[in-house]
């Protein structure tokens, strides 16, 4: 055996109703439950080739090659399809975004979910897609998600959770149950100062609203999934900013605070809008950037509004799109 090879497509996501906090012990599974739509508009796209003359894993991410945290995630992810193929083989990892990498626009969920596809097809191993979204999740929570297209979900893992249990993303409608547009309002392209695991990991150690966040996230996860199985936008987008705030109070009391300026005046903008009688909302993700909601019919309004904010670097226009897809794949 020589080389395998696969390159596969994955995009990012929003969470509608948001993951933050994990349970106890290793695994890497979700405290909360939550819901998001995968984007189109921004991808990720990544070849592995598993190759027996390669003396270790090589990792190159945007251009460069990578040391530490970034390329140990990676590796994790190779060695457990690995283990599972039974094949000792290294390989080169080749990953490109096309969008700001590590700053709150998911780059881990695309990342992941095109990684884990690419390696396990690369090794040669036929896993169904909900298997290929239990390894993703082991990396990135979000990345589950990203499997699949349209609106998904990934459930929260039971207290006592072992790292044996499966637990994948599931879709739960197809990217057409609802007319939304998202507006990725990007105000920075630095990354972020704290990764989402050390921010979970933070906020429930030290925030005093962690409990108050672990007993409303599934509550309005409930409540959310219900409108949007119901094509209810605007009970959608309303529990979509109720729990990215809800999210974001529980960090900020733990000192984490993910928003600058622009993130303030682009959420000004969005309510103001709302009480002039739009049906627009917003959300953040752990980083500064702020995903507005909207009909696609009300988009020239809401973009007007927007570009008056100083400190926006950039928007980009994305709408409910497809789960993580093979290029190529060659044995
Ligand atoms: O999947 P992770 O480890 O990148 O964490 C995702 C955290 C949020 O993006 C803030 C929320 C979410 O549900 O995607």
């Amino acid at each position: 055996m020589t080389a395998g090879v696969a390159v596969a497509v994955a995009h990012p996501n929003v969470a509608l109703s948001k993951y933050w906090g994990k349970r106890d012990g290793p695994g890497n599974y979700p405290a909360v439950p939550s819901l998001s739509v995968t984007l189109s508009g921004l991808s990720t796209r990544t070849s592995v080739r598993f190759d027996n003359s390669l003396p270790e894993d090589v990792v190159i991410l945007n251009g460069e090659p990578t040391v530490g945290r970034v390329r140990e995630r990676v590796t994790s992810l190779l060695d457990r399809v690995r283990a599972a193929a039974g094949d000792s083989r290294r390989a080169e990892v080749v990953s490109q975004n096309d969008f700001p990498t590590a700053s709150g626009l998911a780059s881990s969920a695309s990342g992941f979910a095109a990684l884990a596809l690419a390696a396990v097809r690369a090794i040669g191993l036929d896993w169904a897609e909900s298997r290929v979204s239990d390894l993703a999740r082991r990396s990135s929570g979000s990345a589950a998600r990203s499997v699949f297209g349209g609106y998904v979900v990934l459930d929260a893992a039971p207290v006592g959770v072992t790292e044996d249990c499966v637990l994948p993303a599931v879709s739960v409608a197809p990217a057409d149950i609802l007319p939304l547009t998202v507006l990725v309002c990007m105000t920075t392209e630095l990354p972020k100062a704290t990764g989402s695991t050390a921010g979970m990991v933070e906020t429930l150690r030290r925030s005093p609203y962690a409990s108050a966040w672990l007993e409303e996230a599934p509550r309005i996860h409930a409540r959310l999934r219900a409108a949007l199985l119901a094509g209810d936008f605007a009970t959608v987008g309303e529990l979509a900013e109720a729990s990215s705030l809800a999210m974001h109070a529980s960090a900020i009391a733990a000192g984490l605070v993910y928003w600058n300026g622009a993130t303030l005046d682009l959420l000004g903008v969005v309510r103001r809008l709302r009480e002039s009688g739009l049906e627009v909302f917003a959300s953040v993700d752990a980083g500064p950037h702020v995903k507005v909601l909207l009909r696609e019919t009300d988009q020239d309004v809401v973009r007007a509004a927007i570009d008056s904010v100083s400190g926006l670097k950039r928007v980009v226009r994305a709408r409910p799109g497809p789960g993580a897809a093979l290029e190529s794949v060659e044995g």
